[in-house]
């Protein structure tokens, strides 16, 4: 009897329990701020198989970017610099912190080193690539999708009173139709001279403005005060 009365006893119980259940599951996915449907879809992929080949993983890239696309709809300014040695990243990240764009880098696929930026040297690697006006250093860093992005600043550092040709490489590699172009530049002293216009017709495309050039110094002010005015 005793018996008996235990078992009924646990099965009025258990509504309660599995009422108290759902409770605490339910509140630690609102506390996330996500769905249920969501939080299915992250559980299916986080159950779903990694990537065996090297055929999967481009195809797993496919996806990653088709999901990055839709990230850059929310943000419609993109930053892209070149940098050799920070300078004029400096300053792509102060535009950065004053729009709230993404960020892309340029990086060469063969590093400029020290001795290849030598600009005593008219032999150095810099040297002979400005002096080449077709010359068209590749680019190391994985491309970046341009979709969904209006606004684009594009900066480099000033070598030899010219953008530097990877630029050049860079620009002629995508489709800036519908998009407002923004060159800007650092050096030790020269004005941007005629390298955003360089830019602007080696693209031949996008609605380029007149680009500025930053003292490496340049300060937040004094970079939002340009923003502002364009
Ligand atoms: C190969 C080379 C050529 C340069 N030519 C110039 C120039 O013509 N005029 C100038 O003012 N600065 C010149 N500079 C200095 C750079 O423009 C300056 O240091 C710049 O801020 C570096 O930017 P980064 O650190 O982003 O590479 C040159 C630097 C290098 C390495």
């Amino acid at each position: 009897m005793l018996q008996l009365k235990k078992i009924m006893g646990l099965f009025l119980c258990m509504p309660v329990m599995l009422g108290l259940i759902a409770c605490s599951s339910g509140s630690a996915v609102e506390e996330k701020g996500i769905t249920s449907e969501e939080l299915s879809a992250i559980s299916d992929k986080e159950t779903a198989a990694p990537p065996q080949e090297a055929e999967d993983v481009v195809t797993a890239g496919a996806v990653l970017s088709e999901e990055t696309k839709t990230t850059e709809a929310k943000n419609a300014t993109l930053v892209v610099v070149f940098s050799a040695t920070g300078t004029t990243k400096g300053i792509a990240d102060k535009i950065v912190e004053i729009t709230g764009a993404d960020l892309y880098e340029i990086t060469a696929y063969e590093p400029y080193t020290d001795e290849d930026r030598e600009y005593k040297n008219s032999e150095s690697r810099c040297a002979i690539e400005q002096n080449d006006a077709s010359s068209r250093p590749v680019i190391g860093s994985e491309p970046v999708s341009l979709d969904g992005y209006s606004t684009i600043y594009i900066g480099y550092p000033i070598w030899f009173s010219q953008e530097p040709r990877i630029m050049d490489t860079f620009v002629e590699s995508y489709d800036f139709s519908g998009k407002t172009v923004i060159p800007f530049c650092t050096s030790g002293s020269s004005s941007i001279g005629e390298s955003g216009h360089n830019l602007a017709s080696l693209a031949g495309t996008g609605n380029w403005l007149e680009g500025a050039r930053f003292a490496g110094d340049a300060s937040f002010d004094e970079i939002k005060s340009w923003i502002d005015s364009l």
